[in-house]
């Protein structure tokens, strides 16, 4: 079963070909456009060029070829109740719709093409001189059966619908309109309300009807003009390119799933599908091969999530050495024996310190430690043969190992006494470093330097702080949380930030402020500077 809620740093095609089969309910992708386009982020002082390239040497076939086998992938992972909404634009609408989703998908399934009124009036002069300007945005939509899910959705009455109610009073923006059935008491308390005319030449009543007091809506069709792309002001905006407004991930979502269904997004970018599809209860899975788009969408998450909300994981490339060596001591045995290939023990039991065993029940020991000595060899030696005799023996005439012990490093004691028991004994026990196992790294260390710049009347301070971070990998971005509250965990208020220097503003009292470093490999690491400000400022 695909674990969820999960988000996975990868090729997101060679993480599809390890999803399971119809597991999955909903798929939205907004792939690269083939627009010949880098979408770039000037990066720190030295200019240096970040986020996704959307370039494609081998022309369009090489871009059709590149998508379609993740569509293949995408087909095969998706329930026979799913449906895939594919997000694209001029630039290649038309071969994908052809000969990628038709293909795929079967002509039959062909849902709608949506048209997103992305804009008005896109694209320099120069680029429309002998053109229209290209408005809006495809969402080819198809099911994998007729037997879809399709949950009818309505949209809220438009700005054109609003004209028509010419009037405006203390309640909002009216128009009259018949009463054609009501009661004596309905009538009185309208016209309490002053909300009920009658005139001469009316056949009825009439009564004031308010925009904002119409129900249902109108039913929606494939033109969606009610959405706007972000505007930079708005609070979802989170600096990352190409991100696309949660209002319509929450139409898609909610007309093509339920609650507790599995949605995935393979080009995850900003993270607006996972945010949107987690505050809407439904389960979640987003890739991308851009460290800065899975750690961007990681704060994203944090920063709407509260106590009650569903936890979810990130998978790197690579582990945080801290917080494995910190990690849960049993929690620990069972993961690293499981990427080992082994099964760990289910219940935690002193069964002579065995933690797992292989496939062919040799067993395994997890040492959450470095520097692992001899006596940890003796004790090994002595169990495994303890727990299973016949099997030590058979292993030691196949010249095989007796068994595993795992850990973070050996000691020269302990690499000693392997060899010394397998010259000597032909006993084969394998020391296996956690690091031979899964790609370990020290997560980035992170100091913050504060300058206080200035004080107004009031007594406000306006403080500069400066993060210096440092990692093998390099940094990727800081993220600043100005007033840091331990309990609700890190809500950035500064989701990307390259450069690490802000500067804020604190009137008297006790702060808390928490920087966040990502490197490259988007290993992390938080700082909180407490701050007393008072006639001084004073870092606690
Ligand atoms: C157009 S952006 C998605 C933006 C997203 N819909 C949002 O609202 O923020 C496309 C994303 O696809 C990612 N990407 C491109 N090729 C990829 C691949 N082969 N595997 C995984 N992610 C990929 C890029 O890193 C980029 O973040």
């Amino acid at each position: 079963m695909t674990t969820v809620n999960k988000l996975i740093l990868g090729d997101n095609l060679e993480i599809l070909r390890t999803m399971e089969p119809e597991t999955v309910d909903l798929i939205y992708l907004d792939p690269p456009f083939f627009s010949n386009r880098n979408y770039e982020v000037i990066w720190g002082d030295s200019g240096e060029v970040r986020s996704f390239q959307d370039r494609w040497a081998g022309g369009i076939d090489h871009y059709i070829a590149w998508l379609k086998e993740r569509v293949a992938e995408m087909h095969r992972i998706l329930k026979p109740t799913g449906s895939i909404f594919l997000h694209c634009d001029w630039h290649a609408n038309a071969y994908i719709r052809v000969e990628i989703l038709d293909k795929i998908f079967g002509y039959g399934n062909f849902r709608n093409e949506i048209l997103w009124l992305r804009t008005t009036n896109s694209g320099s002069s120069k680029a429309i001189a002998k053109r229209l300007p290209n408005d809006t945005d495809s969402v080819f939509y198809y099911s994998k059966s007729v037997n879809c899910t399709f949950n009818k959705i309505m949209r809220g009455h438009g700005e054109e619908y609003l004209q028509r109610f010419k009037y405006k009073d203390d309640y909002g923006f009216y128009r009259w309109q018949a009463l054609k059935t009501y009661s004596q008491e309905t009538y009185d308390r309208l016209e309490k309300e002053n909300k009920v005319r009658k005139s001469a030449n009316a056949k009825y009543p009439e009564f004031k009807q308010y925009f904002h007091e119409l129900k249902g809506g109108v039913s929606l069709n494939n033109l969606w003009n009610d959405i706007n792309a972000i505007n930079p002001m708005a609070k979802e905006v989170i600096g990352y390119p190409t991100q696309k407004p949660e209002a319509l991930l929450q139409r898609i979502i909610e007309m093509a799933s339920n609650e507790g269904d599995i949605v995935l997004d393979p080009f995850v970018g900003g993270g607006t599908t996972v945010a949107v599809a987690d505050r809407l209860n439904r389960r979640w899975i987003g890739i991308d091969q851009s460290v800065q788009a899975i750690k961007v969408t990681e704060l994203r998450l944090d920063k709407q999530h509260d106590l009650f909300s569903a936890p979810f994981i990130v998978q790197l490339h690579k582990y945080d050495y801290d917080t494995l060596r910190h990690k849960n001591a049993f929690e620990f045995e069972n993961w690293i024996i499981q990427q080992f290939g082994g099964a760990g023990n289910a219940r935690q039991r002193g069964d002579f310190g065995l933690d797992g065993k292989m496939p062919d029940n040799t067993p395994i020991q997890v040492k959450r430690s470095d520097n692992i000595g001899r006596n940890v060899v003796d004790n090994f030696k002595s169990a495994a043969e303890r727990s299973d005799k016949k099997l030590f023996d058979k292993n030691v005439a196949n010249g095989k190992p007796v068994g595993y012990i795992i850990a973070f490093s050996f000691g020269r004691g302990a690499v000693e006494e392997v060899a010394r028991l397998k010259l000597k004994e032909n006993i084969i026990i394998e020391l296996v470093a956690v690091n031979k196992i899964v790609p370990i790294a020290m997560k980035p260390t992170l100091t913050i330097e504060i300058n206080e710049l200035d004080r107004d009347a009031k007594g406000v301070r306006e403080i500069e702080f400066v993060a210096k971070g440092a990692s093998e990998a390099g940094i990727e971005f800081y993220s600043w949380d100005f007033d840091y509250n331990a309990e609700k965990g890190f809500k950035a208020s500064v989701m990307i930030d390259r450069e690490g220097r802000q500067t804020a503003k604190f009137k008297a009292g006790l702060h808390s402020v928490a920087v966040k470093v990502v490197d490259n490999d988007g290993l992390e690491n938080i700082e909180v500077v407490r701050l007393k400000v008072n006639g001084t400022v004073e870092r606690q």
